[in-house]
């Protein structure tokens, strides 16, 4: 297994490790141009649209999340976006640089994590990086040091000289982002970073992630199909047989789905529903229970039970979820994802082969 080819040139006058290569070309009127530019990109195979008419922007320094099930479009996005796939119409633009003519270009400002596994587990950390700085062109003066400084970002400094094989899940995909900042890209694709890993191992490299974002400034587009985890995103764009369905922060797309629920267990509810609806609230209710539809329920809940004025045994306050989200905007449950399994056994066996 070999490092990925997506690189064909790396920006010699990079600095340091600590800056992307570019602060972002300015367009004729001197604007800085948005890290990605999607308009109306689209790709077919064959009878399948994998990805139709997906249009969006990535600021510079956003986390930017596309959430969709398995076979949603979402590995045909990136690969649109990172040159590996060409659009069948539509186009988009990295730092400026268009997607068809401009390849070279927009695979010198990227880094590039895919959703298989792609490290040689039978060499080890600083091996593998090396290997991956000669591909990116890395200049030699330079190897040394940003080998040490990635190793660094992802806290796996101690492990240099260890065997990849010897390594855990978690710890082969933190190595796959570093290798993937080596060349200091200005724009970061992870493709389910956190496949098959535990809870606690996602939530570690949520941690890693978030660092990369705030000390050096990359833009980062991953993929999940994780409800919980696209939360840590700025912005999400939830994807559902190829086509963007919704696309606004995790607040906002909540807010969408609907006001938040405090649910009132009373035996007096027909009493309190009557107060609570003569004070203006929205409100629903059945034999022992009042819901009270509201913006912001938890600062809502003293005058809630203030208005009702009736004994109560139990509030329950509930905000919509992204799964709230994904439900409205679909019409259905994101489908749990078979692939889970299999990469999650792909990565054990990868760290206890030798
Ligand atoms: N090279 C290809 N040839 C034919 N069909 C393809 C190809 N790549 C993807 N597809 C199809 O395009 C659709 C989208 O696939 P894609 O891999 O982009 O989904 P995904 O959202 O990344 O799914 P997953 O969560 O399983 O990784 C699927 O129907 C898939 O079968
Ligand atoms: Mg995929």
């Amino acid at each position: 297994m070999h490092a990925p080819s997506v690189s064909t040139g790396y920006a010699a006058s990079a600095p340091r490790v600590e800056a992307p290569t570019t602060g972002g070309a300015p367009d004729g009127a001197g604007r800085r141009l948005p890290a990605i530019e999607a308009d109306d990109l689209s790709k077919r195979y064959g009878d399948v649209t994998a990805v139709e008419r997906a249009s969006f922007r990535v600021e510079r320094g956003e986390v930017f999340a596309l959430l969709g099930p398995n076979g949603a479009g979402k590995t045909t996005t990136i690969n649109m976006l990172c040159t590996l796939a060409r659009p069948t119409a539509g186009t988009a633009r990295i730092d400026g640089f268009d997607v068809r003519r401009q390849p070279r270009h927009v695979r010198r400002h990227i880094g590039m994590v895919f959703q298989e596994p792609t490290l040689d587990d039978q060499l080890t950390a600083e091996e593998n990086l090396r290997f991956h700085a000669v591909l990116y062109h890395v200049p030699r003066h330079d190897v040394d040091r940003r080998i040490g400084a990635v190793l660094e970002l992802v806290d796996l400094s101690p492990r240099r000289r260890d065997l990849v094989s010897t390594f855990s899940g978690g710890m082969a995909r933190r190595l796959e982002i570093a290798r993937g900042m080596l060349h200091t890209p200005a724009v970061l694709f992870l493709d389910e970073p956190t496949i098959g890993l535990d809870p606690q191992t996602r939530a570690l490299m949520w941690e890693d992630i978030l660092r990369l974002r705030r000390e050096q400034s990359v833009t980062i587009l991953l993929t999940t199909h994780y409800m919980d985890e696209a939360e840590y995103a700025d912005r999400i764009a939830i994807i559902d047989h190829g086509v963007i369905v919704a696309l606004d922060t995790p607040d906002a797309l909540k807010a969408r789905v609907g006001a938040d629920t405090v649910t009132l267990v009373s035996p007096e509810a027909a009493t309190a529903r009557r107060r609570l609806e003569g004070a203006g609230f929205a409100v629903r209710a059945d034999q022992d229970t009042v819901v009270v539809f509201t913006e912001d329920g938890e600062s809502k809940v003293a005058r809630l039970l203030e208005v009702a004025a009736v004994p109560v045994s139990n509030v329950h306050v509930h905000r919509p979820t992204l799964d709230d989200v994904f439900l409205h905007f679909t019409g259905r449950q994101i489908r749990e994802a078979p692939g889970d399994r299999a990469t999650s056994m792909r990565l054990r066996a990868m760290a206890r082969r030798r």
